[in-house]
């Protein structure tokens, strides 16, 4: 019996996954290394430093630790330009109405995101208050696929993990999601999310009574 949904933001609430895609890819060409959507299912879930690695590893670069909190840091202002266009309007097409249904079933609700910029997202979308507990990437020590935001956000809630589900995007957070003993919606690609429980195209297309059968 499902008593609480643990939301992961970036491409399940909003689609700032493209965002994040469009600011290293600018720092990837400026490096000259080529970066496409498939190297970047990589870097979904993963921490600014780690993505920012994987980046440097595709193209053979080296860096010392300043130069690479340099680089990291201008990827950060890029991206923090786009989601500074956010408007409440931008948030995926259902997810609203499944957040505030999820409610009226007295399902808690937690947010748990790699991203240090998690709070700013969902102020600008208005729906910081819907949640009951919000854990972000200023909270972590293990980015996903560690299971610490997740269960984290659990302790926060106060649920045990094998009552929640996870709503996850990304490769590394479905796995994530999974080690830390909860049941996992995929939102996206079948083929990237293939461990998890349920697969839907995006987060509108669950509707609360889809709990039941998980
Ligand atoms: C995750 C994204 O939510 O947050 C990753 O899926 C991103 O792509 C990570 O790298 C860290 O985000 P930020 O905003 O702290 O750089
Ligand atoms: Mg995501």
């Amino acid at each position: 019996m499902i008593q609480a949904c643990i939301f992961d933001l970036d491409g399940v609430i909003v689609d700032t996954a493209r965002f994040h895609f469009l600011a290293w890819q600018r720092l990837a060409r400026e490096l000259g290394v080529s970066f496409s959507e498939k190297e970047n299912e990589r870097l979904k879930g993963v921490s600014r430093m780690q993505s920012l690695e994987i980046i440097l590893e595709l193209g053979g670069i080296s860096a010392s630790d300043e130069q690479k909190e340099k680089w990291a840091t201008q990827k950060n202002q890029w991206f923090v330009e786009y989601v500074d266009t956010l408007l409440p309007k931008d948030i995926f097409p259902g997810v609203h109405k499944l957040l505030e249904d999820l409610k009226i079933k007295k399902i808690k609700l937690a947010l748990a995101s790699s991203s240090k910029n998690a709070q700013r997202v969902i102020k600008l979308l208005g729906i910081a208050s819907l949640f009951d507990a919000v854990v972000d990437g200023t909270m972590i020590k293990k980015s996903k696929p560690d299971p610490e935001v997740f269960l984290l956000a659990a302790q926060r809630i106060g649920v045990d993990p094998s009552y929640c589900v996870v709503f996850e995007d990304a490769e590394a957070g479905v796995e994530a999601a999974l080690a830390a003993g909860m049941k996992c919606v995929g939102v996206g690609q079948v083929t990237a999310l293939r461990k998890a429980h349920r697969v839907v195209v995006t987060t509108g297309d669950f509707r609360s009574e889809d709990l039941e059968g998980l």
